[in-house]
């Protein structure tokens, strides 16, 4: 990631001001109600809230981290302008001395913020039964102008299902053009430590692979299963329907 500064300077040039939460998040809303009513949520590398805020709008009790003070205060003022609460925490998500905590969030969530050594923090700061909906640039974003060039920030083909593969994996999309990008919807079993070392990519919840012109989705029949999953009960079931 560049400097904390640059980022402040960003956020007061306008950069990123936007408030409506990325399309894979709200595709990923059937699966909040796997959480428990007063669910607690992380949102990574908030920048101005729109995840965070949009959290806290369907009932979670939501922390939002970024390093930025100017992107912290946006995240606030958008809070207060839906009449919503969100604790801001500014924290250097690179440092080596972050903590995020023991099991004490239901929902990790990180848009568009990659920096591998924390994967293994956001596995032990998840409860049992929780949910992470993260979602980042890939490689395959270096064929198009724009974005991050760094490929310290881009995922590898395939990454974050290696990266969340002792979790159930409900969800998981692919653009392979543009703008393209990864995003996974995961759940932490009871009995699946994460695997956070390069490994082999799960077959496991991985059921059917749809293509279009640009992007490839391994959705695993996710709309199906996930309705049906969802209405039949809460807890295990859901992913066993994809596992
Ligand atoms: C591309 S923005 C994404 C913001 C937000 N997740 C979203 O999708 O709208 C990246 C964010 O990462 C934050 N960031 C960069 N380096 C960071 C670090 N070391 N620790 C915490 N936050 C950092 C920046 O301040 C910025 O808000």
């Amino acid at each position: 990631m560049s400097c904390v500064s640059d980022w402040d300077a960003r956020f007061r040039a306008g950069d990123h001001a936007g408030s409506e939460p990325d399309p894979f998040l709200l595709r990923a809303k059937e699966w909040l109600s796997l959480l428990p009513s007063g669910a607690t949520a992380l949102d990574l590398a908030c920048g101005a809230g729109r995840h965070a805020v949009w959290l806290a709008g369907q009932g979670l009790q939501v922390t939002a981290v970024d390093a930025s003070t100017e992107a912290l205060a946006r995240t606030r003022r958008l809070a207060g302008l839906g009449g919503l609460s969100v604790s801001c925490r500014q924290l250097d998500l690179e440092s080596e001395s972050v903590e995020l905590g023991g099991e004490a969030y239901d929902l990790v969530c990180g848009f568009y913020f990659l920096h591998r050594p924390l994967f293994p923090l956001l596995d032990r700061a998840l409860r049992p039964g929780g949910l992470v909906i993260y979602k980042t640039y890939t490689v395959e974003r270096l064929r198009s102008p724009g974005g991050p060039r760094n490929p310290r920030h881009l995922l590898e083909p395939n990454e974050l299902l290696r990266l969340w593969s002792g979790f159930r994996v409900l969800v998981y999309e692919q653009i392979r053009e543009g703008r393209a990008a990864a995003g996974i919807v995961a759940r932490k079993t009871a009995l699946e430590p994460a695997c956070h070392s390069s490994g082999s990519v799960p077959e496991r919840g991985v059921a059917s692979l749809a293509s279009t012109a640009s992007t490839t989705r391994l959705a695993m029949a996710m709309a199906c299963a996930a309705s049906a999953a969802l209405k039949n009960s809460a807890g295990m079931t859901s992913s066993s329907a994809l596992g």
